[in-house]
Protein backbone atom coordinates (compact mmCIF):
# COMPACT_ATOMS: atom_id res chain seq x y z
CA UNK A 1 0.00 0.00 0.00
CA UNK A 2 1.13 3.44 -0.56
CA UNK A 3 0.73 5.90 1.73
CA UNK A 4 -0.33 9.18 -0.17
CA UNK A 5 0.48 12.77 1.31
CA UNK A 6 0.49 16.14 -0.71
CA UNK A 7 2.54 19.50 0.09
CA UNK A 8 2.75 22.97 -1.67
CA UNK A 9 6.81 22.44 -1.74
CA UNK A 10 8.57 19.29 -1.87
CA UNK A 11 12.27 19.99 -0.41
CA UNK A 12 14.48 17.18 -0.86
CA UNK A 13 17.65 17.12 1.39
CA UNK A 14 17.94 18.78 5.12
CA UNK A 15 21.50 20.36 4.00
CA UNK A 16 21.74 24.14 5.04
CA UNK A 17 19.76 24.76 1.25
CA UNK A 18 16.92 22.38 1.85
CA UNK A 19 16.52 23.86 5.98
CA UNK A 20 17.16 27.51 4.75
CA UNK A 21 14.85 26.92 1.99
CA UNK A 22 12.20 25.24 4.41
CA UNK A 23 12.46 28.22 6.89
CA UNK A 24 12.32 30.87 4.59
CA UNK A 25 8.94 29.49 2.98
CA UNK A 26 7.22 28.69 6.58
CA UNK A 27 7.64 32.29 6.66
CA UNK A 28 6.00 33.49 3.71
CA UNK A 29 3.33 30.60 5.19
CA UNK A 30 3.80 28.32 2.14
CA UNK A 31 3.76 24.07 3.46
CA UNK A 32 7.13 22.34 2.59
CA UNK A 33 7.99 19.05 3.71
CA UNK A 34 11.76 17.70 4.02
CA UNK A 35 12.69 14.59 2.66
CA UNK A 36 16.19 13.26 3.55
CA UNK A 37 17.82 10.17 3.00
CA UNK A 38 20.17 10.20 5.75
CA UNK A 39 19.56 9.86 9.94
CA UNK A 40 19.40 13.51 11.94
CA UNK A 41 22.77 12.21 13.59
CA UNK A 42 23.80 11.80 10.60
CA UNK A 43 23.12 15.29 9.38
CA UNK A 44 24.30 16.91 12.67
CA UNK A 45 26.99 15.19 12.60
CA UNK A 46 29.17 16.60 9.65
CA UNK A 47 31.74 18.60 9.45
CA UNK A 48 32.26 21.67 7.20
CA UNK A 49 33.46 24.90 6.38
CA UNK A 50 31.86 28.12 8.70
CA UNK A 51 32.60 31.12 7.48
CA UNK A 52 29.29 33.54 6.76
CA UNK A 53 29.02 36.23 5.07
CA UNK A 54 26.83 39.48 6.01
CA UNK A 55 24.26 38.68 4.15
CA UNK A 56 24.26 34.58 5.14
CA UNK A 57 23.72 36.18 8.94
CA UNK A 58 21.21 38.24 7.55
CA UNK A 59 18.95 35.60 5.88
CA UNK A 60 19.35 33.14 9.29
CA UNK A 61 18.14 36.37 11.22
CA UNK A 62 15.10 36.83 9.03
CA UNK A 63 14.21 33.72 10.06
CA UNK A 64 14.40 33.99 13.12
CA UNK A 65 17.50 31.42 13.79
CA UNK A 66 20.62 33.64 14.74
CA UNK A 67 20.31 33.58 18.48
CA UNK A 68 23.31 30.98 19.03
CA UNK A 69 24.98 32.45 16.07
CA UNK A 70 25.15 36.18 17.39
CA UNK A 71 26.71 34.86 21.38
CA UNK A 72 29.13 32.24 19.81
CA UNK A 73 30.28 33.01 16.46
CA UNK A 74 33.15 34.95 15.78
CA UNK A 75 33.11 38.15 14.10
CA UNK A 76 36.15 38.62 11.59
CA UNK A 77 36.94 42.02 10.56
CA UNK A 78 39.81 40.72 7.94
CA UNK A 79 42.00 37.68 7.16
CA UNK A 80 45.62 37.43 6.89
CA UNK A 81 47.58 35.58 3.49
CA UNK A 82 50.97 34.41 4.45
CA UNK A 83 53.30 33.95 1.81
CA UNK A 84 56.49 32.03 2.24
CA UNK A 85 56.10 33.26 6.04
CA UNK A 86 55.86 36.77 5.29
CA UNK A 87 52.30 38.15 6.27
CA UNK A 88 49.41 40.77 5.23
CA UNK A 89 46.72 41.28 6.86
CA UNK A 90 43.43 41.97 3.87
CA UNK A 91 40.94 44.45 6.33
CA UNK A 92 37.71 43.64 5.23
CA UNK A 93 35.78 46.20 7.68
CA UNK A 94 38.57 49.33 5.98
CA UNK A 95 38.15 48.21 2.86
CA UNK A 96 34.63 47.30 2.23
CA UNK A 97 32.67 48.52 5.58
CA UNK A 98 31.80 45.21 6.10
CA UNK A 99 32.84 41.90 8.36
CA UNK A 100 32.41 37.63 8.54
CA UNK A 101 31.42 35.76 10.88
CA UNK A 102 32.72 32.15 11.57
CA UNK A 103 30.60 29.77 13.02
CA UNK A 104 30.74 26.07 11.86
CA UNK A 105 28.51 25.13 9.39
CA UNK A 106 27.36 21.96 11.77
CA UNK A 107 25.86 24.18 14.02
CA UNK A 108 24.01 26.52 11.11
CA UNK A 109 22.28 22.75 10.45
CA UNK A 110 21.67 22.14 14.34
CA UNK A 111 19.64 25.33 14.75
CA UNK A 112 17.45 25.15 11.46
CA UNK A 113 16.75 21.63 12.34
CA UNK A 114 15.92 22.22 16.46
CA UNK A 115 13.71 25.68 14.93
CA UNK A 116 12.42 23.73 12.27
CA UNK A 117 11.12 20.64 14.88
CA UNK A 118 9.83 23.35 17.73
CA UNK A 119 7.57 24.88 14.86
CA UNK A 120 6.00 21.26 14.63
CA UNK A 121 7.53 21.27 10.74
CA UNK A 122 8.15 18.23 8.95
CA UNK A 123 11.58 16.33 8.38
CA UNK A 124 11.52 12.68 7.02
CA UNK A 125 14.69 11.51 7.74
CA UNK A 126 15.84 8.00 6.34
CA UNK A 127 13.83 8.52 3.30
CA UNK A 128 14.96 5.99 0.76
CA UNK A 129 14.82 5.82 -2.60
CA UNK A 130 13.64 9.41 -3.01
CA UNK A 131 12.51 9.67 -7.01
CA UNK A 132 10.99 12.56 -8.90
CA UNK A 133 8.29 12.00 -11.27
CA UNK A 134 6.36 14.09 -13.60
CA UNK A 135 8.19 17.01 -13.39
CA UNK A 136 7.53 18.38 -16.59
CA UNK A 137 3.63 18.60 -15.52
CA UNK A 138 1.86 20.97 -13.03
CA UNK A 139 1.78 18.49 -10.52
CA UNK A 140 4.57 17.11 -9.69
CA UNK A 141 5.30 13.84 -7.11
CA UNK A 142 7.80 12.24 -4.88
CA UNK A 143 7.96 8.96 -4.02
CA UNK A 144 9.80 7.03 -1.13
CA UNK A 145 10.14 4.56 1.24
CA UNK A 146 10.31 4.55 4.33
CA UNK A 147 10.86 1.52 7.03
CA UNK A 148 10.05 -0.73 4.03
CA UNK A 149 6.63 1.18 3.30
CA UNK A 150 5.95 3.27 -0.18
CA UNK A 151 5.43 6.54 -0.12
CA UNK A 152 3.69 9.33 -1.94
CA UNK A 153 4.37 13.42 -1.79
CA UNK A 154 2.01 15.55 -4.29
CA UNK A 155 3.44 18.94 -4.38
CA UNK A 156 3.52 21.72 -6.73
CA UNK A 157 7.31 22.54 -6.97
CA UNK A 158 10.06 20.08 -6.20
CA UNK A 159 13.43 21.60 -4.38
CA UNK A 160 16.37 19.85 -5.14
CA UNK A 161 18.27 20.94 -2.46
CA UNK A 162 20.36 17.13 -1.97
CA UNK A 163 23.71 18.32 -2.94
CA UNK A 164 26.31 17.13 -5.27
CA UNK A 165 25.55 13.08 -5.06
CA UNK A 166 21.73 13.53 -4.94
CA UNK A 167 19.11 12.67 -7.33
CA UNK A 168 17.59 15.81 -8.32
CA UNK A 169 19.70 16.98 -10.99
CA UNK A 170 19.68 13.65 -12.78
CA UNK A 171 16.33 14.04 -13.14
CA UNK A 172 16.58 17.30 -15.59
CA UNK A 173 17.26 15.03 -19.38
CA UNK A 174 21.25 15.28 -19.93
CA UNK A 175 20.00 16.76 -23.55
CA UNK A 176 19.08 19.72 -21.67
CA UNK A 177 21.17 20.06 -18.82
CA UNK A 178 24.88 21.19 -19.24
CA UNK A 179 27.73 21.35 -16.91
CA UNK A 180 30.87 22.96 -16.42
CA UNK A 181 33.71 21.14 -14.38
CA UNK A 182 37.44 21.55 -13.09
CA UNK A 183 39.05 19.21 -11.25
CA UNK A 184 42.06 20.16 -9.25
CA UNK A 185 44.86 17.90 -8.92
CA UNK A 186 45.50 17.64 -5.34
CA UNK A 187 43.12 17.70 -2.04
CA UNK A 188 43.07 19.36 1.35
CA UNK A 189 44.05 17.10 4.74
CA UNK A 190 41.78 18.46 7.43
CA UNK A 191 42.50 18.19 11.07
CA UNK A 192 39.95 19.55 13.59
CA UNK A 193 41.89 19.46 17.23
CA UNK A 194 40.54 20.92 21.08
CA UNK A 195 43.08 22.90 20.84
CA UNK A 196 42.92 27.08 21.05
CA UNK A 197 43.27 28.63 17.32
CA UNK A 198 47.02 29.84 16.58
CA UNK A 199 45.67 33.67 15.46
CA UNK A 200 42.56 35.33 16.18
CA UNK A 201 41.79 35.48 12.70
CA UNK A 202 42.00 33.10 9.30
CA UNK A 203 45.91 32.63 7.94
CA UNK A 204 45.49 31.49 4.02
CA UNK A 205 49.13 30.38 3.36
CA UNK A 206 51.02 29.83 0.08
CA UNK A 207 54.38 28.24 0.72
CA UNK A 208 56.72 26.17 -1.32
CA UNK A 209 55.28 22.87 -0.12
CA UNK A 210 52.03 23.91 -0.85
CA UNK A 211 48.80 25.77 0.56
CA UNK A 212 47.87 25.98 4.14
CA UNK A 213 45.46 27.47 6.13
CA UNK A 214 45.00 28.02 9.79
CA UNK A 215 40.99 28.64 10.71
CA UNK A 216 38.89 27.40 13.92
CA UNK A 217 35.73 26.37 15.48
CA UNK A 218 35.69 28.54 18.15
CA UNK A 219 38.11 30.02 20.58
CA UNK A 220 39.38 26.71 21.61
CA UNK A 221 38.71 24.58 18.66
CA UNK A 222 40.83 24.64 15.67
CA UNK A 223 40.59 23.89 12.41
CA UNK A 224 43.49 23.64 10.09
CA UNK A 225 44.31 21.96 6.59
CA UNK A 226 47.05 21.42 4.13
CA UNK A 227 47.33 21.28 0.46
CA UNK A 228 48.26 17.17 -0.46
CA UNK A 229 48.27 15.06 -3.00
CA UNK A 230 45.02 13.04 -3.91
CA UNK A 231 46.30 9.56 -2.95
CA UNK A 232 47.49 10.91 0.51
CA UNK A 233 46.97 8.04 3.20
CA UNK A 234 45.76 9.84 6.59
CA UNK A 235 47.91 7.01 7.95
CA UNK A 236 51.06 8.06 6.36
CA UNK A 237 49.96 11.74 8.73
CA UNK A 238 50.59 10.98 12.29
CA UNK A 239 49.58 13.72 14.12
CA UNK A 240 52.67 14.99 15.00
CA UNK A 241 53.84 15.31 11.24
CA UNK A 242 50.92 16.86 10.55
CA UNK A 243 51.69 19.16 12.63
CA UNK A 244 55.26 19.99 12.12
CA UNK A 245 54.29 20.67 8.40
CA UNK A 246 51.43 23.10 9.70
CA UNK A 247 54.04 25.17 11.56
CA UNK A 248 56.56 24.88 8.51
CA UNK A 249 53.93 26.07 5.88
CA UNK A 250 52.37 28.73 8.07
CA UNK A 251 55.98 30.75 8.60
CA UNK A 252 58.38 31.29 11.32
CA UNK A 253 56.21 33.93 12.83
CA UNK A 254 53.01 31.54 12.81
CA UNK A 255 54.31 28.62 14.60
CA UNK A 256 55.05 29.10 17.93
CA UNK A 257 51.41 29.92 18.04
CA UNK A 258 50.57 26.76 16.50
CA UNK A 259 49.22 24.65 19.66
CA UNK A 260 49.50 21.14 18.92
CA UNK A 261 46.64 18.33 20.23
CA UNK A 262 44.96 14.72 19.03
CA UNK A 263 42.85 15.24 16.29
CA UNK A 264 39.24 14.71 16.75
CA UNK A 265 38.70 14.25 13.18
CA UNK A 266 41.44 14.31 9.80
CA UNK A 267 40.02 13.89 6.47
CA UNK A 268 41.16 14.15 2.75
CA UNK A 269 38.61 16.23 0.94
CA UNK A 270 39.25 16.62 -3.26
CA UNK A 271 38.82 20.34 -4.91
CA UNK A 272 36.30 20.62 -7.58
CA UNK A 273 34.30 23.74 -9.21
CA UNK A 274 31.45 22.61 -10.87
CA UNK A 275 28.24 24.30 -12.26
CA UNK A 276 25.18 22.69 -13.91
CA UNK A 277 22.57 24.97 -15.86
CA UNK A 278 19.68 25.33 -16.09
CA UNK A 279 19.08 25.31 -12.49
CA UNK A 280 15.13 25.20 -13.41
CA UNK A 281 13.57 22.80 -15.54
CA UNK A 282 9.86 22.32 -15.69
CA UNK A 283 8.36 22.13 -11.92
CA UNK A 284 11.89 21.17 -9.80
CA UNK A 285 14.12 23.47 -9.24
CA UNK A 286 17.96 22.87 -7.70
CA UNK A 287 19.29 25.11 -5.05
CA UNK A 288 22.93 24.72 -3.52
CA UNK A 289 25.80 21.64 -4.43
CA UNK A 290 22.69 19.96 -6.23
CA UNK A 291 23.81 22.45 -8.86
CA UNK A 292 27.27 24.16 -8.39
CA UNK A 293 30.32 22.72 -5.74
CA UNK A 294 33.10 25.61 -5.41
CA UNK A 295 36.27 24.59 -4.43
CA UNK A 296 36.76 25.29 -0.27
CA UNK A 297 39.43 27.92 -0.93
CA UNK A 298 36.67 31.46 0.39
CA UNK A 299 34.34 29.58 1.92
CA UNK A 300 31.53 30.15 -0.63
CA UNK A 301 29.31 26.88 -0.60
CA UNK A 302 27.58 27.60 2.41
CA UNK A 303 27.13 30.73 1.27
CA UNK A 304 26.03 30.24 -2.39
CA UNK A 305 23.05 27.49 -0.73
CA UNK A 306 22.16 30.61 1.17
CA UNK A 307 21.78 32.98 -1.87
CA UNK A 308 20.43 30.61 -4.16
CA UNK A 309 17.59 29.89 -1.70
CA UNK A 310 16.71 33.60 -1.07
CA UNK A 311 15.95 33.71 -4.87
CA UNK A 312 14.28 30.75 -4.89
CA UNK A 313 11.91 31.25 -1.59
CA UNK A 314 10.99 34.80 -3.59
CA UNK A 315 10.35 32.99 -6.92
CA UNK A 316 7.94 30.40 -5.01
CA UNK A 317 6.29 32.92 -3.10
CA UNK A 318 5.78 35.04 -6.38
CA UNK A 319 4.20 31.63 -8.05
CA UNK A 320 2.33 29.94 -5.05
CA UNK A 321 1.26 33.36 -3.40
CA UNK A 322 0.92 36.05 -5.65
CA UNK A 323 -0.52 33.81 -8.84
CA UNK A 324 2.80 34.57 -11.01
CA UNK A 325 3.93 31.87 -12.35
CA UNK A 326 6.68 33.30 -14.68
CA UNK A 327 8.16 34.48 -11.05
CA UNK A 328 9.88 30.49 -11.19
CA UNK A 329 11.41 31.11 -14.17
CA UNK A 330 13.58 34.53 -13.08
CA UNK A 331 15.16 32.12 -10.59
CA UNK A 332 17.66 30.45 -12.48
CA UNK A 333 19.58 32.96 -14.11
CA UNK A 334 19.09 35.19 -11.46
CA UNK A 335 20.84 32.57 -8.98
CA UNK A 336 23.42 31.40 -11.72
CA UNK A 337 24.48 35.49 -12.04
CA UNK A 338 25.86 35.34 -9.02
CA UNK A 339 27.28 31.59 -8.58
CA UNK A 340 29.60 32.16 -11.59
CA UNK A 341 31.03 35.29 -9.57
CA UNK A 342 31.32 33.04 -6.76
CA UNK A 343 32.88 30.00 -8.64
CA UNK A 344 35.50 32.78 -10.47
CA UNK A 345 36.58 33.85 -7.13
CA UNK A 346 36.86 30.31 -5.25
CA UNK A 347 38.90 29.49 -8.20
CA UNK A 348 41.17 32.25 -8.55
CA UNK A 349 41.59 31.79 -4.50
CA UNK A 350 42.55 28.43 -5.27
CA UNK A 351 44.82 28.85 -8.30
CA UNK A 352 46.41 31.97 -6.12
CA UNK A 353 47.52 29.99 -3.38
CA UNK A 354 48.18 26.22 -4.14
CA UNK A 355 51.23 24.57 -5.77
CA UNK A 356 50.21 24.08 -9.13
CA UNK A 357 52.90 24.80 -11.47
CA UNK A 358 57.05 23.93 -11.85
CA UNK A 359 59.19 26.06 -9.93
CA UNK A 360 60.71 28.98 -12.38
CA UNK A 361 57.68 28.24 -15.07
CA UNK A 362 55.89 30.90 -16.53
CA UNK A 363 52.82 29.91 -14.81
CA UNK A 364 54.83 30.30 -11.45
CA UNK A 365 56.03 33.59 -12.22
CA UNK A 366 52.76 34.84 -12.87
CA UNK A 367 51.67 33.64 -9.71
CA UNK A 368 54.08 35.37 -7.69
CA UNK A 369 53.62 38.70 -9.35
CA UNK A 370 50.03 38.06 -8.81
CA UNK A 371 50.42 37.63 -5.11
CA UNK A 372 53.59 40.52 -5.06
CA UNK A 373 50.09 42.58 -6.70
CA UNK A 374 48.23 41.31 -4.04
CA UNK A 375 50.54 42.80 -0.89
CA UNK A 376 51.16 46.39 -2.62
CA UNK A 377 47.71 47.13 -4.09
CA UNK A 378 44.72 48.12 -2.73
CA UNK A 379 42.87 48.03 -5.21
CA UNK A 380 43.58 44.10 -5.51
CA UNK A 381 43.19 44.13 -1.73
CA UNK A 382 39.60 45.43 -2.08
CA UNK A 383 38.72 42.97 -5.04
CA UNK A 384 39.38 39.82 -2.76
CA UNK A 385 37.85 41.19 0.09
CA UNK A 386 34.64 42.62 -1.37
CA UNK A 387 34.42 38.79 -2.57
CA UNK A 388 35.27 37.37 0.38
CA UNK A 389 32.63 39.15 2.80
CA UNK A 390 30.18 38.14 -0.29
CA UNK A 391 28.72 40.03 -3.36
CA UNK A 392 25.37 41.57 -3.13
CA UNK A 393 22.48 39.55 -2.77
N1 LIG B 1 17.31 11.79 -1.10
C1 LIG B 1 17.18 12.60 -0.01
N2 LIG B 1 18.17 13.33 0.50
C2 LIG B 1 19.36 13.26 -0.12
C3 LIG B 1 19.58 12.48 -1.27
C4 LIG B 1 18.50 11.73 -1.75
N3 LIG B 1 18.63 10.94 -2.82
N4 LIG B 1 20.86 12.64 -1.66
C5 LIG B 1 21.43 13.48 -0.79
N5 LIG B 1 20.54 13.87 0.15
C6 LIG B 1 20.76 14.77 1.28
C7 LIG B 1 22.12 14.61 1.94
O1 LIG B 1 22.13 13.54 2.88
C8 LIG B 1 22.29 15.96 2.59
O2 LIG B 1 21.76 16.01 3.89
O3 LIG B 1 20.77 16.10 0.81
C9 LIG B 1 21.54 16.92 1.69
C10 LIG B 1 22.43 17.81 0.88
O4 LIG B 1 23.12 18.66 1.75
P1 LIG B 1 24.56 19.30 1.41
O5 LIG B 1 25.40 18.30 0.71
O6 LIG B 1 25.08 19.91 2.65
O7 LIG B 1 24.23 20.42 0.31
P2 LIG B 1 23.57 21.87 0.46
O8 LIG B 1 22.42 21.86 1.40
O9 LIG B 1 23.40 22.34 -0.93
O10 LIG B 1 24.67 22.73 1.20
C11 LIG B 1 25.72 23.33 0.57
O11 LIG B 1 27.01 22.30 2.24
O12 LIG B 1 28.05 20.53 1.16
C12 LIG B 1 28.23 21.71 1.83
O13 LIG B 1 30.20 22.71 1.19
C13 LIG B 1 28.85 22.63 0.90
O14 LIG B 1 28.79 24.52 2.17
C14 LIG B 1 28.13 23.88 1.14
C15 LIG B 1 26.79 23.53 1.60
C1 LIG C 1 37.05 25.96 7.67
O1 LIG C 1 37.11 26.52 8.76
O2 LIG C 1 36.78 24.76 7.55
C2 LIG C 1 37.35 26.76 6.45
C3 LIG C 1 37.52 28.13 6.54
C4 LIG C 1 37.81 28.86 5.42
C5 LIG C 1 37.92 28.25 4.20
C6 LIG C 1 37.73 26.88 4.08
C7 LIG C 1 37.44 26.12 5.22
O3 LIG C 1 38.23 28.98 3.10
Amino acid sequence: MVTRASTEVAIIGSGPAGLMLGALLAQRGIAAVILEQRARSYVEGRIRAGVLEQGTVALLDQVGVAGRLHREGLVHGGTEIAVDGARRRIDFRALTGKSVVVYGQTEVTKDLIDARLAAGLPIVWEADAVSLHDIDSVRPWVSYKRDGDEHRLDCAYVAGCDGFHGVSRKAIPARILKTYERVYPFGWLGILAEVPPCSHELIYASHANGFALASMRSPTRSRYYIQCSLDTDIADWPDERLWGELRLRLGPDVAPAVTAGPSIEKSVAPLRSFVAAPMQHGRLLLAGDAAHIVPPTGAKGLNLAASDVAYLATALAGALRDGDPTAIDAYGPKALARVWKAERFSWWMTGLLHKLHPPESFESRMQAAELDYLFSSQAAQTALAENYVGLPL
